[in-house]
């Protein structure tokens, strides 16, 4: 019989990465939840969870701002896992001296991780000696605490990477084990709640759709809902699933930005029929979203332009339709980097999250990440999805033009050169291997010669990344014959006398430039 009760307690101290620890134990199989540090303690009384995981965070333990985690935790003995800022309060709250502050620079990348042999951690069983990690820290723990043994170094034994007090049942780690860069295939997480907790398994794929089903329903009652479908895999998969569900109380509409890919409405139309979705096409608004993004170069402020007509948009349309409710396909990711979940920083306000029109808003798939969704769709037939497309952002090419205001002019540039870059990566094969290709135009000019002639034109850069969920991202380096043939085929255009070429990993950059 499965245990339908949440069974491990993430402790969220502020980490980018709290969401995709929970994402790591559901792709497991258990359930877990998140909780601010103080709201951990009540519900520690009340629900007596098998384990506890510490988040990291990019506080400093010495900072009087920073999380305050509950001492008491320690008092149940309920196994604890301290991840990154998590290992070092654990060191903290055992010995006041023990965390190495760093004020400036902190460490962000890879890291090689030695487990140490004459103790192997019960934490590390089935790892090799030696594994690629993840890290992103700037405090570390320098002396190990009485009570605890070092059971991982790095750089040749002088950082240390793990430490435990198996008497104690606290674990800790300075890496991030949860994501996908540390390549331990989550074998660290199932060893803590399999093996240390002692959890059983509660939760499936299955469990999911009809989750996502029965509460939207339950939420929307008798009410009518829009949804807006962009023809990406998350809002074309929730469309999809809530279809069927909702009947006549739902209807979704798809707005035409100006800012789409070449070819993209038509596409849209053809996936939306093939997914049983009732879609109504809006395009008259192009020039407005046009005017208003453009009259901003500023990132930020680009994005809240774009959010602004956006939810203006479909104001009207709510009110046409008579809708009280609006469903939105806001994904973890959204959520975390517009800083609306839990702890974590604002890193872009995205359009979709909480547009506050006067409606209900409902975001059924706010836990989930894109390679999860992308196991939803599959479920339900939608290939086309997930091998035919790139995810793309609902800004779309409007964040592809950096540094100079955006015009139809320049739109037009960047949609011509995105079909180009996909075309040549179609014909070598490489479309389905890159997770995303992004072509942007850079507002600086600068100098080129055409023909015989002085150009004093853009640049276009042209950015190939590999990742699972987008919370990072490594650069997909592309070969000296296919460089030269992008080169060449974008360097066309009178006004292009540049192309480059960025692989820089997430992070620090994002994955796209605004
Ligand atoms: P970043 O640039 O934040 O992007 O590393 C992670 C993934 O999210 C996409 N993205 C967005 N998607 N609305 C969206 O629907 C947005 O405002 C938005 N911003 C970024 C991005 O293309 C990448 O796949």
């Amino acid at each position: 019989m499965k245990d339908a009760k949440v069974q491990i307690l993430i402790v969220d101290l502020g980490s980018q990465y709290t969401e995709v620890i929970r994402r790591s134990l559901r792709y497991l199989g258990f359930k877990s939840i998140v909780l601010k540090p103080e709201d951990s303690l009540a519900w520690i009384e009340e629900n007596f969870p098998k384990g506890i995981i510490l988040s990291g965070g990019s506080a400093s333990v010495y900072d009087p701002k920073a999380p305050q985690i509950p001492k008491e935790l320690l008092n149940f003995k309920t196994p604890i896992l301290g991840i990154c800022f998590g290992m070092q309060w654990l060191a903290y709250t055992h010995d006041k001296d023990s965390v190495h502050h760093v004020t400036e620079g902190k460490s962000y990348g890879p890291v090689e991780i030695n487990f140490l042999t004459e103790r192997k951690s019960f934490l590390f069983q089935g790892l090799k000696e030696k594994i690629n990690a993840w890290s992103s820290h700037g405090d570390s723990v320098g002396i190990v605490p009485k009570g605890f043994v070092v059971t991982a170094t790095s750089k040749d034994g002088k950082v240390i990477e793990a430490m435990e007090s198996e008497n104690e049942r606290l674990w800790g780690v300075q890496f991030h084990p949860e994501v996908i860069e540390t390549d331990d295939e989550n074998i660290i997480l199932s060893n803590f709640v399999k093996d240390i907790c002692g959890c059983t398994e509660n939760y499936s794929r299955k469990d999911t759709i009809k989750e996502i089903a029965e509460n939207t329903k339950k939420i929307l009652g008798n009410g009518k809902a829009i949804i807006g479908v962009s023809g990406g895999v998350d809002s074309t998969t929730l469309a999809s699933i809530l279809g069927p569900a909702l009947g006549s109380q739902l209807k979704a509409f798809f707005i035409d930005t100006g800012g789409m890919r070449k070819g993209e409405v038509e596409k849209v139309k053809k996936i939306a029929k093939r997914a049983g979705i009732n879609l109504e096409v809006i395009d008259k608004y192009k020039s407005k979203f046009v005017e208003k993004v453009g009259s901003t170069i500023d990132a930020e402020e680009k994005r809240e332009k774009f959010r602004e007509v956006y939810g203006e948009t479909f104001k009207e349309v709510a009110q046409f339709f008579g809708a009280t409710h609006m469903i939105q396909g806001t994904l973890a990711t959204d959520l975390i980097e517009s800083g609306r979940l839990g702890e974590s920083a604002l890193i872009k306000t995205h359009h979709n999250v909480y547009l506050d029109l006067g409606l209900k808003e409902i975001m059924p798939i706010a836990d989930f990440f894109k390679f999860e969704v992308r196991e939803i769709a599959k479920e339900f037939g939608l290939e086309e999805l997930i091998s035919g497309r790139q995810p793309f952002p609902g800004p779309g090419l409007y964040l592809r033009i950096i540094g100079v205001p955006v015009t139809e002019e320049l739109l037009e540039i960047v949609r011509e050169a995105d079909y180009q870059v996909a075309q040549i990566l179609k014909k070598h094969n490489l479309y389905d291997a890159i997770s995303q290709t992004i072509v942007a135009l850079l507002g600086v000019k600068t100098v080129g010669v055409k023909g015989d002639g002085r150009v004093y034109g853009y640049s276009l850069v042209v950015r190939t990344v590999e990742t699972t969920d987008f919370m990072t991202v490594k650069g997909f380096y592309l070969n000296k014959d296919i460089c030269e043939e992008i080169v060449g085929a974008l360097s066309k255009h009178p006004k292009i006398v540049r192309v480059m070429f960025d692989w820089t990993t997430k992070p620090p950059a994002t994955t796209e430039f605004e």
